[in-house]
């Protein structure tokens, strides 16, 4: 199967944090920033693999800093490597007060997804070609996540990739 750079497949999405988003102090509510982060992955997942993709699994979320209300959330997602059937996506979460703010970055969030086929059974997906240095990085980066993660999956031994 032909490789893909990740230049196809990424995506950027801007979202205003607006008052049905946030909690009593005027933040945003996690749950909604984590939903905001499945949709931008699972857009990116789609177009690299050119197939239905479900989430099978986020890895830990940390939030760094509050996002407040009426701040603007810009979300970068990027598939970092491809395996059989399955991509990790990064996505990288930035927040800015005006235009002319400085961009703080809020999160990084690692999702793994598995295209499918019509039954819902995994199907392969192109290999991903890293370009720039940075891509590379996340490239190799990549595996070592992959083999953490699959050891904390219930009764499985890890994928060879
Ligand atoms: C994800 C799913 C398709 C995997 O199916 P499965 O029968 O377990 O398939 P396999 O064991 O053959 O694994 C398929 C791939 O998924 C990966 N995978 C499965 N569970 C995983 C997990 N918890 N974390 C990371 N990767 C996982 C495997 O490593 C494998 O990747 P590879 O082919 O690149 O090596 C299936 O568990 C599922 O449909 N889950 C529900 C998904 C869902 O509803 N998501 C929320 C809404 S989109």
């Amino acid at each position: 199967m032909e490789g893909k750079s990740v230049r196809f497949s990424q995506v950027m999405t801007t979202q205003l944090v607006l008052p049905n988003d946030t909690n009593q102090l005027g933040n945003l509510l996690g749950g909604t920033l984590m939903h905001w982060i499945d949709i931008a992955a699972a857009i990116c997942a789609k177009q690299h693999a050119g197939r239905v993709c479900v989430t099978a699994s986020v890895d830990g979320l940390t939030f760094h800093h509050p996002i407040k209300l009426g701040e603007i959330v810009t979300l970068q997602a990027s598939v970092n490597r491809a395996f059989r059937t399955s991509m990790e996506i990064g996505v990288l979460v930035t927040a800015r007060g005006e235009a002319s703010d400085p961009v703080r970055r809020a999160n990084t969030a690692y999702l793994t997804f598995v295209a499918i086929d019509s039954q819902g059974r995994p199907v392969s997906v192109p290999p991903v070609v890293p370009e720039t240095e940075e891509e590379h990085r996340r490239y190799a980066e990549a595996l070592a996540r992959r083999e953490l993660r699959l050891q904390h999956r219930p009764g499985r031994a890890p994928a060879q990739p």
